[in-house]
């Protein structure tokens, strides 16, 4: 059994269907949210420490900077609910400053991920209630019942957003506001738009960890669904799109070849890739133009000097 109080599994045992039905696919693609296995999460920590990862240090420092001021917007008493929540390491800063926070709830994909996050913070802070989601964080989400009469602050940090299509981020925002309540408040970590100087290198680390995070995919598939896809012929690729205001993750295959999935075959010209991610990128106008057409007003906006990330505070329109 694992720690977790409440586990629920929001698309079932997808991640087979899903592989099968991507590379079945023109162009072939696989949902970014399946990086996340134990490895993936790992690697996932390691990029947000690399030199390059400018969103995790810009996005601590706005916290650092005013998470005095975003608990003063919240109120006293609040739950504290996360979405896609991993190592929980930015929550601590709002924790702090969140007066009488009534309970923490963390949603995440990654059961090792989560479960690690929450016996750290449970140390870290013994007299605060924890009640750990496990799941898909844009699948249909019941609270705990002990949160449901209590106000809510919605927490989305580290542009997760940006994974979803706009239109997906749309019905997503949407869904929080009405889970999180007439009263709620919700404070959304965005990446802004920016140089391919600053944003090329984020995503092409010098270390390699970004392509091993991308190919670890591939390496999942091998473990999770009987694969022998041969990672040395597979080129890890990010590109900017810039007509779709994307970054683009792609596995290029470097020669003609074929892999096996659950027993089904499947065919790679040389140069044909695998979409992996995308990571949209906004303006400030942007984000806060979605945000209205889900039904949330921009109630305050910080962004750093650089102009690299930004954090918005909404409540329901
Ligand atoms: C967790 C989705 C915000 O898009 O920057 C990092 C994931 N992918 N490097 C991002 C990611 C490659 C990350 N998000």
């Amino acid at each position: 059994m694992s720690a977790l109080e409440a586990t629920w599994d929001g698309h079932g045992c997808d991640f087979a269907d899903a592989v099968i039905a991507g590379l079945r696919g023109t162009p072939k693609s696989i949902p970014s949210r399946f990086f996340y296995d134990a490895r993936g999460s790992e690697l996932f920590e390691r990029i947000t420490e690399l030199e390059e990862y400018y969103p995790t240090g810009a996005e601590i420092a706005l916290l650092d900077a005013h998470a005095e001021e975003m608990a003063a917007l919240a109120g006293p008493g609040v739950c504290l609910v996360e979405f896609g929540s991993g190592s929980s390491r930015k929550t601590d800063r709002l924790i702090e400053a969140l007066p009488r926070l009534a309970s923490y709830v963390p949603i995440d994909i990654s059961e090792a991920a989560l479960a690690g996050a929450v016996s750290r913070l449970r140390e870290r802070f013994p007299g605060l209630r924890v009640t750990p989601l496990h799941g898909d964080f844009s699948a249909a989400l019941t609270l705990p019942r002990s949160a449901r009469t209590q106000k809510k602050l919605g927490f989305f940090p580290g542009s997760t957003i940006g994974n979803l299509t706009h239109a997906e981020a749309a019905a997503f925002l949407e869904n929080c506001r009405v889970l999180l309540g007439a009263n709620s408040g919700f404070l959304v970590g965005v990446d802004l738009k920016k140089s391919t100087d600053i944003l090329l290198p984020a995503y092409n680390d010098r270390l390699g960890v970004t392509a091993a995070f991308n190919l670890n995919l591939l390496a999942r598939v091998n473990r999770e669904l009987g694969g022998d896809f041969d990672l040395s012929a597979f080129a890890h690729e990010a590109i900017y799109n810039a007509a779709a205001g994307r970054i683009e993750m792609h596995l290029r295959s470097c020669v003609p070849q074929s892999a096996t999935v659950l027993g089904e075959s499947f065919a790679f010209a040389e140069g044909e890739t695998i979409h992996t991610e995308n990571s949209y990128k906004y303006t400030v106008a942007e984000f806060e133009a979605l945000a209205a057409s889900a039904g949330w007003a921009s109630r305050q906006v910080w962004t750093d000097p650089k102009g690299l990330f930004s954090a918005h505070y909404l409540t329901p329109a």
